[in-house]
């Protein structure tokens, strides 16, 4: 009888107990092995005896409408270079390999984005872990899959919140700012921008220049609409390839500051009224999405197959309507951004939306 274990590292999203449910029914009901969920990624490996808990068929109640991750996670420090409490920093990656062997594991499987991924693999290949691994994040930067667990809901928030926005800017004639996740990839504001009607969409991916954001508001303005919807992803960039989350006059802080000094600029330089909404971490609450319950549910399915065949450092992945696996080396190698040249870029320029270029 195997023994497996399962971990959510890095940020939650929506979708992760879905797949932790998926996971249990298939690994217990199917194969009659013992599911053994670790607490807090590998935090709850490297304590000293380990954190877990043992899933029971029974008791999967509510998992697949539950936001979050019932096991927690942690994206705080590198287990190969971690932070002690004293200040110190300490290699702990014998400590989570030593936890993973005393619960008598015979693979293990890791949800998370790029970033959990690589330590992961890393940990398996020190440590002999037989690794599988499922890719979350609201971002969908994880290389050699379409779609990321978490994505789909957090795109869902985002083109909400720009559609309550909708109304309130027509009724003030304001120009909405509405700024969105994503780190480094323009994938939500891209999406939810179309899909909620936005009249600028900026994404880090396309530079785009102040002028060419006003001369939308402008045009606009001269027809007769004096509202407007400028969707912004957090680390946009300006033509100059300056990121405005780092501009030292908002601080350092990455989230709260782009909106702000774009609404400023837009402004000045068109007299428009501005108000700013940064969306935040509602884009990773809440109950998840049909879509990510239904990904969730395949990959965690998907995953323990291949532990059933003896496949390991794969990744499940969703490519062409299916579900397949690729080495997680191939996944982490290529961090997913949006391509200038992609449908959905082609789509917002089609419908006359400004990009900022
Ligand atoms: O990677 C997911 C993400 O939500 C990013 O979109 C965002 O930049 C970051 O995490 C926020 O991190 P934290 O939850 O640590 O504030």
């Amino acid at each position: 009888k195997k023994r497996i274990g399962i971990l959510t590292s890095g940020g939650d999203c929506a979708g992760l107990n879905a797949v932790i449910r998926a996971v249990v029914h298939h690994a217990v009901g199917t194969y009659n092995w013992d599911v053994i969920g670790i607490r807090e990624a590998t935090q709850g490996l490297m304590s000293d005896p380990p954190r877990f808990i043992q899933f029971e068929l029974d008791k999967l109640d509510n998992l697949l409408l539950m936001g979050g991750t019932i096991l927690g996670t942690t994206n705080k420090g590198d287990p190969f270079a971690f932070p002690m409490n004293d200040g110190t920093v300490r290699d702990r990656s014998s400590d989570i390999i030593n936890g993973y062997h005393s619960l008598g594991l015979d693979a293990l499987i890791g949800i998370g984005g790029d970033g959990s991924l690589a330590i992961l693999r890393r940990l398996a290949q020190q440590g002999g872990i037989n690794l599988v691994g499922i890719p979350k994040t609201i971002d969908n930067d994880v290389g050699a899959t379409e779609v990321s667990i978490g994505f789909d809901t957090a795109t869902n928030i985002a083109t909400e919140a720009l559609d309550r926005l909708h109304f309130t800017a027509a009724s003030h004639n304001r120009v909405m700012i509405l700024e969105v996740m994503g780190r480094d990839a323009g994938h939500i504001a891209l999406a939810a921008g179309i899909a909620g009607g936005a009249d600028v969409i900026l994404i880090p991916e396309i530079p785009y220049k102040i002028e060419k954001v006003c001369q939308k508001i402008r045009a606009r303005q001269e027809k007769g609409k004096h509202f407007c919807l400028v969707m912004v992803s957090e680390a946009v960039r300006t033509e100059v390839g300056e990121q405005v989350s780092k501009l030292k006059q908002f601080g350092e802080d990455r989230l709260g500051g782009i909106g702000k000094y774009i609404a400023e600029q837009i402004g000045a330089k068109t007299g428009a009224e501005t108000r700013v909404t940064v969306l935040g971490h509602i884009q990773r609450g809440g109950i998840p999405s049909p879509m990510d319950r239904l990904l969730g549910s395949a990959f965690g399915v998907a995953a323990v197959d291949l532990i059933a065949q003896g496949k390991f450092d794969q990744m499940v992945a969703w490519q062409n309507r299916q579900i397949l696996s690729v080495p997680i080396a191939e996944a982490i190698q290529t961090y997913r951004t949006v391509d200038p040249e992609e449908t959905l870029v082609k789509t917002a320029r089609g419908l006359g939306i400004c990009l900022g270029d």
